[in-house]
């Protein structure tokens, strides 16, 4: 199973938002997921419990609790054990023992940021931190930057510094767009399961949160390309909005 964790000392930054649009992309994909919850605020609970009301869950998709050491390696060994291919762990902002264990334990570390200079600081530090961390136990995990809320209109000169800025440190090819879609993604539930619905109802709707999913999907290549590079397929490409 590989671990793939979205980290930042940053609150806010967008780590649970990049790990639900990550999850429509990896499904097409055929990699069995479970999701981690490492934050005590229950966000990926909640995210079920608003899909399970309107229909946008995958139950193939299973959900373990991750909130302190003990539960950690317990829900780590559950879902392993339960055949999942790809475990997303959703972190609590801030540095902690909990965070540390994760991050020693990922085959892929995220940090997702927008392009305001407070949030490229706190992404900056922190990536800082886990190359430390990394390096002190002498291991060689991919830790990567994810841009995220990218804006979908022109840059200003503060954002055009922030991209150049990212440039100097590793980060993921592909963006997670600024969207109404992402913004409510925690309401939706599952956003290739949501379009689907929106489309058997006929509406109109259903086009934003298919530009939505197509960007998404983008990031879970990314993603699945990292993870799988010697045997990536492009099985993405598999059209989940046809
Ligand atoms: N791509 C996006 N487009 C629009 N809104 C976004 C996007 N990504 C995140 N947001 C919004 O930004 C806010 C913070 O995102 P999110 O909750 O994912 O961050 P987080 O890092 O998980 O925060 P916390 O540290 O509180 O767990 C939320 O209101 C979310 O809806
Ligand atoms: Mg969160």
């Amino acid at each position: 199973m590989k671990l793939v964790t979205f980290t930042s000392f940053k609150g806010g930054a967008g780590k649970s938002t990049a790990l639900m649009a990550a999850v429509p992309g990896l499904l097409a994909a055929g990699k069995r997921l479970a999701l981690l919850e490492a934050d005590e605020n229950d966000t990926l609970a909640l995210w079920r419990s608003n899909a399970r009301d309107s229909g946008t869950w995958d139950e193939a998709v299973t959900i373990h609790e991750a909130t302190d050491l003990g539960l950690f390696e317990a829900s780590y060994a559950a879902a392993e054990k339960a055949g999942a291919d790809i475990a997303l762990v959703d972190s609590k902002g801030g540095a902690s023992e909990l965070n540390t264990a994760i991050l020693v334990a990922s085959d892929l570390i995220l940090i997702p940021t927008s392009l305001t200079t407070i949030d490229i600081d706190g992404a900056l530090s922190t990536f800082q931190f886990v190359v430390k961390l990394l390096s002190a136990n002498r291991l060689e995990i991919p830790v990567a930057m994810m841009m995220t809320r990218f804006p979908t209109y022109r840059l200003n000169a503060s954002e055009r510094e922030s991209v150049e800025i990212l440039k100097r440190v590793p980060q993921m090819t592909a963006q997670l767009p600024l969207r109404n879609a992402f913004a409510e993604i925690q309401a939706l539930g599952m956003l290739h399961l949501h379009a689907a619905r929106l489309r058997e109802a006929g509406s109109i709707a259903a086009r934003h949160i298919e530009i939505a999913l197509r960007e998404a999907n983008v990031v879970s290549q990314d993603i699945f390309d990292t993870l799988y590079e010697a045997e990536s397929t492009g099985a993405l490409h598999a059209d989940q909005t046809a």
